[in-house]
């Protein structure tokens, strides 16, 4: 399963892109305004420090202003996935945008049946929002099995990108249901490498490195 770090704070992309930890990014209009960042000029940041795919999402809601928009952002760098919004007009903006070779990650995803459109749209990515349901108590995870169960019948190619993740367990929990990838925010894929008994052993382990009195090098 790919990871993308949620995020459009350039400097916590750098530290997580130089311990080869990433495979893409994704931003929202609300990670846009946190950072404080021009838009334009952090996706263009963002794509010069990771290979992988950095969704830029449009602002507007009607199909004429996507499409203008979302052609122009992918003139910014050759990695850049135009990020639309799971509605009529975005799935016609969608279609039309990868018909002209764009790539696209379809978001605000929140059923099966969502999903599928946003595939019989051509979407290169669909971002089901897990965190988002559960905060509903709507098990998020179920979503992703659903989609995943269906993609593969229907033998769809748009990847499912696990979005709205909160925690490991969430992680963990779209590995297991088949999801392609999980956006992520910064802290989570940092805790996810931590554990007490980690920590305690590798103290263990130098104390008595020390009290061994050798040296590898
Ligand atoms: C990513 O594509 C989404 O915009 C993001 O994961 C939403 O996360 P949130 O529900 O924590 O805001």
């Amino acid at each position: 399963m790919k990871l993308f770090v949620d995020t459009a704070i350039v400097e916590d992309i750098e530290e997580l892109n130089d311990y080869g930890l990433i495979d893409g990014v994704t931003t929202n209009p609300t990670l846009i305004a946190k950072s404080g960042g021009d838009f334009k000029s952090v996706i263009k940041t963002i794509c010069g420090i990771v290979d992988g795919p950095v969704s830029a999402e449009v602002a507007a809601t009607e199909f004429s202003g996507m499409m203008a928009e979302g052609e122009h952002l992918a003139k910014i760098a050759e990695n850049v996935v135009i990020k639309l919004p799971l509605t009529l007009d975005g799935l016609k903006a969608c279609r039309a945008l990868v018909s002209k070779g764009h790539k696209t990650n379809v978001t605000l995803c929140f059923t099966a049946n969502q999903a599928l459109l946003a595939a019989k749209a051509g979407a290169s990515f669909i971002s089901p929002f897990v965190g988002r349901l559960d905060d509903i108590n709507i098990d998020g995870m179920d979503l992703i099995q659903d989609i995943r169960q269906i993609y593969d019948i229907a033998g769809f190619e748009t990847q499912i990108l696990a979005a709205s993740i909160r925690t490991p367990n969430h992680v963990k929990g779209a590995a297991l249901a088949g999801a392609d990838a999980a956006t992520i925010p910064a802290a989570v894929i940092k805790s996810m490498a931590r554990h007490t008994l980690t920590d305690a052993g590798l103290a263990a382990f130098v104390q008595d490195w020390k009290s061994a009195g050798q040296s590898i090098l």
